[in-house]
């Protein structure tokens, strides 16, 4: 997907040692193709799979010697969560569920022993999760890592109900855990639905830029490589059992961002056009990442011009790859959203 794809391209980039397994269902937002320069690198191997697949999940696991795991997998927008809510019960909870299970199988020192808490040494499991779960802000503050969860799209609630159980994995089995709630990623390689990569491909295309609502929803954004540090630092250092937020500290209404990357691709204004608000679309999200820069020294390098730039410049550059994914299923779902605002 999206962030796992720029994680691994990160993590080979910056020479770490090891070896990382990707394990991916390639359902429509997945695509080999985000990772066609690294296939052949030694340290690199793709397999082909399910999170909901234990049999094939706990092979994986264990045929690799799996010492660390990254959750990125997730049905993750939105939109699809208000129209088809299943599959982001099945994925986002169940295959979460899977995925921790197997590692603690394999990780446990005495895994039928349901009172030892002791684990192979260097272990970890991170569960890449989002600021979506804590709900709707207010105009005033921020998400603090302590905040009960308030999800309200079906999307949220499957991600804060994975949340809870990589929690409990931790209190009742000890296992070493960590979650993360990032903001509004964005960056290459991003599917198109989203909003950023939506508004410069309809751009681009001279198409006009479904904007919900008002347009004053305001969102923090995050550039998938800065996310990928902070995955990094918490992989590495992270106290165990605990959750930090990760932040991009670029807090913009949609109206913003769209009228930016309007600006970037000199595109009229006229472009924009407001259709029907999302149901129960939350007003503001905004993290506090105060314990993240503290205990991990971590905070943002991109700004958010710079960030966008290149990402606008990346979309140019790759309208092969993005004409590619845009092709089949998603003019369905395209159709579906915004039909009558073509
Ligand atoms: P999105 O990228 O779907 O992320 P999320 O809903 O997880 O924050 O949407 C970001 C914001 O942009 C959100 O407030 C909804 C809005 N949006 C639009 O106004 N029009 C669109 O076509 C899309 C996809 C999103």
């Amino acid at each position: 997907g999206f962030i796992g794809s720029n994680f691994i391209r990160y993590w080979l980039s910056d020479n770490r040692r090891g070896k990382i397994v990707n394990l991916d269902a390639l359902t429509y937002a997945g695509n080999l193709e985000n990772l066609k320069d690294i296939t052949d690198d030694p340290r690199y191997d793709f397999v082909k799979g399910d999170i909901r697949d234990r049999q094939l999940v706990e092979q994986v696991v264990f045929d690799y010697g799996v010492d660390r795991i990254i959750n990125f997998a997730a049905e993750s927008h939105v939109d699809r969560s208000i129209e088809e809510p299943g599959v982001f019960w099945t994925t986002n909870v169940l295959g979460t569920q899977v995925l921790i299970e197997a590692a603690k199988k394999s990780w446990k020192e005495k895994p039928d022993d349901k009172y030892d808490r002791a684990y192979q040494e260097g272990v970890t499991f991170v569960q890449v999760s989002t600021d979506e779960v804590y709900g709707d802000l207010g105009d005033e503050g921020s998400f603090h890592e302590d905040l009960p969860l308030l999800p309200n799209s079906p999307y949220a609630a499957s991600k804060a109900s994975a949340d809870l159980l990589i929690r409990s994995y931790h209190q009742t089995f000890g296992m070493p855990v960590n979650i993360t709630r990032c903001s509004n990623n964005y960056g290459p390689y991003q599917f198109l639905e989203k909003l950023i990569p939506l508004m410069i491909q309809n751009s681009l295309d001279d198409k006009p830029l479904p904007v919900y609502g008002d347009g004053q929803q305001i969102r923090d954004w995050l550039h998938v490589k800065d996310h990928c540090r902070a995955l990094c630092l918490v992989l590495a250092e992270g106290r165990k059992g605990e959750i930090y937020n990760i932040g991009g500290q670029n807090e913009k209404t949609n109206l913003d961002m769209v009228r930016f990357i309007l600006k970037a691709l000199d595109k009229p204004a006229s472009l924009i056009q407001h259709v029907r608000d999302r149901p129960g679309h939350d007003r503001r999200y905004a993290v506090d990442t105060t314990k993240i820069q503290k205990e991990l020294g971590f905070s943002p390098a991109y700004t958010l011009e710079e960030g966008l730039m290149d990402t606008i410049r990346w979309y140019q550059s790759n309208q092969k790859w993005a004409k590619r994914v845009a092709s089949g299923d998603y003019q369905a779902y395209y159709q579906r959203m915004y039909g009558k605002s073509k």
